[in-house]
């Protein structure tokens, strides 16, 4: 039976659209289901200053049909040597929505970022005073402490010693993946949320590396142990506005991903609602999914909930996603979520099918 569920535009407060062919490719896609998104900046090279982020947004604008009302958020790269002032600026101006802390070396194109929390104090400090939030990748980069515990250590040595320093600073989690991480944002105040991915709500580690390594389901922070898989969908289905969805979409051309050295990052954005809806129904939460998708985000960054909305409809059939994207020269595979998914969003626009590739690729 086909049952259909209307809810306001979902927003995605983590994305990553990259430049060039790639994001011409991958932005109608979010522009189709989504109505704002928080823009990532780790472009190489970074999109550090708000000139640098100006740019890009027109960018990202070009790279939509003009009756597209998507709304780009900026971030800015935050480095040791970022300016206060620049920063600051572009908050109050209305330019910058968020700043991004990447531990140096924490993930993909973080190399520039920063390399001891001390160093940036100052902006800190300054974006505490104006209110301006700080979506963090969560992950210490020390050699000695074993991937899956770092989003943890990271809690303890960076994060909760921040909040007591600066108990004022407006600080989003981004991409959760843990039960720490969930237990230390719901037992701080409402300076504090937390992202989560609909592929962190989907894959545990055995999903990564039973039967085989699937490159196309790592991403960082890597997905965990079925337990905390379990807390984030307890968070995301409970009610609590401190957790919203941020897809983490990441597109990385097929080569790069299955190869030797596969780099992290998983394309998902155009399936994204759809995997949602699965997993509140599961969950037996579907009520509770437009808080989720659409509302508790926006108004942890000062915002309405859209006054459109989009309708999503579950069929007995599963759904047939797209496998691939081509951009340019190259092929970005779509998440291919491990459970069949009856779900999808209809579509009023049309102006996005143009770039999806039906057929299975050959590898
Ligand atoms: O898996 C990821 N991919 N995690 C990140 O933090 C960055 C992202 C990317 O940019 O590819
Ligand atoms: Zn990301």
């Amino acid at each position: 039976m086909t049952k259909r569920l209307e809810i306001k535009r979902p927003d995605d407060w983590h994305l990553h659209l990259r430049d060039g062919d790639v994001l011409a490719a991958v932005a109608p896609h979010s522009a189709r289901d989504f109505g704002r998104a928080l823009i990532m900046p780790n472009l190489v090279p970074p999109v550090v200053t708000v000139k640098e982020a100006v740019a890009y947004k027109r960018r990202i604008k070009d790279a939509l049909p003009p009756e597209s009302a998507f709304s780009p958020r900026m971030t800015l790269y935050l480095t040791d040597t970022s300016s206060a002032d620049d920063i600051a600026a572009g908050f109050t101006d209305g330019l910058i929505t968020a700043v991004k802390l990447y531990p140096a070396g924490a993930t993909t194109n973080s190399h520039s970022g920063v390399t001891d929390i001390s160093r940036v104090e100052t902006v800190l400090e300054r974006m505490a005073e104006i209110g301006m939030p700080l979506c963090v990748h969560g992950e210490v980069t020390d050699p000695a402490v074993d991937i899956f515990d770092r989003e943890a250590v990271f809690i303890e040595r960076v994060l909760a010693p921040l909040r007591s320093r600066l108990p004022e600073l407006r600080v989003v989690m981004e991409h959760v993946t843990t039960s720490d991480g969930v237990d230390f944002v719901s037992s701080q105040d409402r300076n504090v949320a937390a992202s989560i991915t609909p592929h962190h709500l989907m894959l545990n580690r055995n999903a990564l590396l039973v039967g085989g390594i699937r490159p196309h389901f790592f991403c960082l922070p890597v997905v965990k142990r079925e337990v905390h898989r379990q807390a984030l969908r307890k968070a995301a289905t409970s009610g609590d506005s401190r957790f919203f969805l941020g897809t983490d979409s990441a597109p990385h051309a097929v080569e790069a991903k299955e190869c030797a050295c596969g780099c992290a990052g998983i394309f998902c954005a155009p399936n994204a609602i759809a995997c949602c809806a699965h997993v509140f129904e599961q969950e037996g939460r579907l009520e509770r999914l437009e808080g989720f998708v659409s509302v508790f985000g926006a108004s942890f960054y000062g915002e309405q909930p859209a006054d459109e909305t989009i309708v999503l409809e579950r069929g007995d059939e599963q759904c047939d996603f797209a496998e691939l994207v081509v951009a340019g020269t190259q092929a970005i595979r779509l998440f291919d979520p491990p459970e069949q998914i009856h779900w999808r969003v209809l579509d009023g626009s049309g102006f996005f099918d143009a770039t999806l590739v039906p057929e299975r690729r050959i590898i």
